[in-house]
């Protein structure tokens, strides 16, 4: 007996995959990973096919010493056409920084919560909206794109349950002062997918969806469900991390984001293209865990023999 074919929601044929894990992942290690093992993994992920590397961050290295030799690792990089080297810059100083280390992208970071702006960026929300302002115009000038991220978006760690329609409002002025696309964080991990389905249709009625990325922490094991609730919205922008790396040093207990490897076996179960190798990208988490001296966090390198 033939069974009938079930219904499948309409899905992007093509994923841009944005790989957060040198920054996102190593900036959250108690230890200082040395550059050269951080340039290593980065022209490792590069050679994978991720056509976006989040490589590093220019802020205080009094606030995150893990990301303060950012200025060498982009240095050392010996880096492949095609790909763009991105970096977090969160006020002027940051831009100075990675527009002299020549990266390809910089990012802007924003909170829907207004404890969590505090306690990451020691501002409130619409004093952080002012600082970015002459980052925007100075990286426009420059001719560097600036991707927008809001964090918290579906729980802070101060405050618990954040409105929906606060995380579009920063969405919307993010998008606004000229942000190309804006990734919804969800740092804390905590969202499941009805709730982040929610979030991303009171984003999209301010920003249209072919600019919203999602980045979700996997620390409640919702991330993959998330994503999948996500894409079927048409969400085509996905943050992820190597070997599930990472966290956020002001979102205590938040856990690593959803691991490349094991998004990537999702997107190619979906049929959906990203021009990523599996092979590669789990030799790269491979490198870093045993940098890192510990095991993986992505269950498809495990399942494909990593330690
Ligand atoms: P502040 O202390 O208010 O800054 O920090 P300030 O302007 O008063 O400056 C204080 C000192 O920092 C001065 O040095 C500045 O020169 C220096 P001093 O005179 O004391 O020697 N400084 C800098 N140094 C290097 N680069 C800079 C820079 N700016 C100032 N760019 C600041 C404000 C934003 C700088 C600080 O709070 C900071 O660096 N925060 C970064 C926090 C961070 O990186 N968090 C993790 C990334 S966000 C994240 O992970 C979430 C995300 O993944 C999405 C999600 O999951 O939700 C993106
Ligand atoms: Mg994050």
């Amino acid at each position: 007996m033939t069974l009938p074919a079930l219904p499948r929601p309409a899905l992007p044929a093509f994923v841009r995959m944005v790989e957060v894990g040198p920054r996102d992942g190593l900036q959250n290690e108690k230890t200082i990973v040395p550059t050269t093992v951080k340039i290593a993994l980065v022209e490792k992920l590069a050679d994978a096919g991720l056509s976006v590397i989040e490589a590093g961050s220019f802020v205080s290295p009094k606030w995150v010493p893990q990301m303060g030799d950012s200025a060498e690792v982009f240095a050392g990089l010996a880096r492949k056409p095609g790909v763009r080297y991105a970096a977090l810059t969160p006020n002027l100083k940051g831009l100075e920084g990675a527009l002299a280390a020549k990266a390809d992208e910089v990012a802007v970071f924003g909170a829907a919560s207004e404890s969590f702006s505090q306690k990451n960026i020691n501002c409130s929300i619409a004093e952080s909206l002012d600082r970015f302002a002459p980052v925007m115009e100075q990286a426009k000038a420059a001719g560097v794109p600036v991707r927008g991220y809001v964090s918290c978006v579906l729980g802070c760690p101060y405050e618990g349950e954040i409105a929906p329609s606060a995380v579009a409002e920063v969405a919307a002025r993010l998008y606004a002062m000229g942000c190309y696309e804006i990734s919804l964080g969800d740092t804390i991990g905590t969202g499941t997918p009805a709730k982040a389905q929610a979030m991303i249709a009171a984003v999209a009625a301010r920003v249209p969806m072919d600019k919203i990325a999602v980045h979700f922490h996997d620390t409640y094991g919702q991330a993959l469900a998330n994503l999948y609730a996500a894409l079927t919205m048409g969400v085509a922008v996905v943050d992820s991390s190597v070997a599930g790396l990472g966290g956020c040093p002001y979102a205590k207990g938040a856990s690593g984001n959803v691991a490349s490897e094991d998004v990537l076996y999702m997107l190619n179960g979906l049929g959906i293209e990203t021009g990523v190798d599996l092979d590669r990208l789990i030799a790269a988490g491979a490198f870093i865990s045993d940098a890192l001296g510990r095991p993986t966090a992505s269950k498809v390198a495990r399942a494909r023999g990593c330690a």
